[in-house]
């Protein structure tokens, strides 16, 4: 992928994709696949070998099937973590990878590199604490080892686990725990896995309480797999002791990478995009409801053709540009339902109408940059009317957004966001930094280009 991107104006996106596959999901998958019972049966089919039919190898049970992956960088860090630790992984194809639990975890001594990606360091934090024998440092590149890592740590210690790092590295030796009442400063879906994760393996029942729902994919996923949880409001509980069987899963679209794509319809007139298999589970679909919010009267998407995978439902959605694009505010509980889509978001309020007001949103400050600082920066150098606070933004528009050289910064949402910008600004928009990209949208150049009929420039 590209070290520099340079972009110019576009005209309208027309057309099908199926966004890339659920990030969230995809870790999850990976992770839940490597903690399913494994069967004694269970068996590694060599390609010629017994198992293997017409080249093709039949999983045993105890293996799960993973249908379309994210490919991304954050999701291979997972996988690598996972075949460190003893599962076996099995690339049977780009779009199908199956996963078979350790037969027993390595207890040598390691180190698991998590890249960039904080999902893979706290959901694994949580998942190894409770494992006895385990003796794991997780590390991550410059930005991860700058993120907190006291939000998991500190609930992990209360369920007695041997557990240090207020950053990575995070140095983990399993032991038995004992299940915790927790109420979560934050709404982070990461925090609240990461405590139910080792509250799997505690003598009793832990509680995680946040303070707004953040995203519930891994309570989806323990209820379809039939892993009993309680849910009071934002309470979930869980009883330690329980396992699942291996299964197959279809990875839904992840909507936090559509959304580049749903605000480049709304910005470019007489677009007209359908995504296909979108993930669109309530908690992720705050930027939905804002549209619903925004266009009341004559919406601008449609979601058709509902169903569900483990637990995740998933649609066929269209959408199409509105005549008039008002100011709109975020605030409240529905930040961390769009909390990712923020920095894209931002780019759109600069062709609102009127002043859009962004707050309770000081998360954006500690994730891959701090987002918050980097998109008032750049829409600034862009031409934007914008203004940082504490936990948000403040926008005013429309104003005409010019060509100049952005940084992403490492991060690959903001690499994304200002790509889309560079297709209403005028001039050459030079986005540095990114190949950021491929940590999660691995096929956005080529999406940009069939959608928009424009191809940016790629310099390697
Ligand atoms: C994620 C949760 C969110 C989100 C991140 C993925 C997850 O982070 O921003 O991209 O997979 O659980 P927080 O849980 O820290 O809010």
């Amino acid at each position: 992928m590209a070290r520099r991107l340079i972009v110019r104006k576009t005209g309208a996106f027309r057309g099908t994709i199926r966004p890339p596959s659920d990030k969230s999901l995809t870790h999850r998958a990976y992770m839940f696949a490597a903690l399913a019972r494994r069967e004694s049966d269970d068996f590694t089919p060599a390609v010629d070998g017994p198992g293997a039919v017409g080249g093709i190898q039949i999983p045993g049970p105890g293996t799960s099937i993973i249908n379309y992956p994210l490919n991304g960088e954050d999701c291979e860090s997972t996988l690598r973590c996972l075949a460190t630790l003893g599962a076996e992984v099995r690339r049977i194809s780009a779009t199908q990878v199956y996963v078979t639990p350790p037969t027993q975890w390595v207890t040598d001594p390691v180190i698991l590199d998590c890249g960039n990606s904080g999902t893979t360091i706290r959901l694994l934090a949580g998942i190894l604490a409770g494992i006895e024998g385990i003796d794991a440092t997780l590390i991550g590149d410059e930005s991860l080892s700058r993120r907190p890592m006291g939000r998991i740590t500190k609930p992990i210690q209360e369920l007695g686990a041997d557990i240090t790092g207020d950053t990575a590295p995070v140095r983990i030796r399993g032991k038995a725990l004992r299940a915790i009442q927790y109420d979560s400063p934050v709404a982070s879906a990461q925090v609240k896995s990461a405590v139910l994760l080792a509250g799997l393996r505690a003598d009793g029942k832990t509680t995680v309480t946040e303070p707004a729902l953040s995203r519930d994919h891994t309570e989806r996923m323990f209820t379809a797999l039939g892993i009993e949880l309680d849910r009071v409001e934002n309470s979930i509980s869980i009883e330690g002791g329980q396992q699942w069987n291996s299964f197959e899963f279809t990875v839904p679209g992840d909507i936090s990478s559509a959304a580049f794509f749903i605000v480049a319809s709304l910005l470019h007139a007489e677009s007209d995009v359908t995504f296909n298999g979108l993930g669109v589970n309530p908690s992720r679909v705050g930027v939905l409801v804002l549209l619903a919010k925004m266009f009341p009267v004559e919406p601008v998407f449609e979601l058709l053709d509902s169903q569900e995978e483990l637990g995740e439902p998933v649609a066929t959605m269209t959408i199409r540009t509105p005549k008039q694009l008002p100011a709109f505010e975020i605030a409240g509980e529905v930040v961390p339902t769009l909390i990712d889509e923020i920095p894209i978001l931002a780019v759109l309020a600069t062709q609102c109408h009127g002043t859009t007001v962004i707050r309770d949103a000081q998360e954006l400050r500690v994730k891959e940059t701090d987002r918050i600082a980097v998109v008032t920066e750049n829409l600034k150098r862009m031409g934007a009317d914008i203004t940082a606070t504490n936990d948000g933004m403040i926008i005013t528009g429309p104003t005409p957004l010019h060509g100049t050289t952005v940084d992403s910064s490492g991060d690959h949402r903001i690499g994304m966001s200002f790509t889309i910008a560079g297709t209403i600004a005028t001039g050459e928009t030079i986005i540095e930094n990114a190949d950021a990209i491929q940590t999660s949208y691995p096929e956005f150049v080529r999406h940009l280009t069939e959608l928009s009929g424009c191809a940016p420039e790629v310099i390697e």
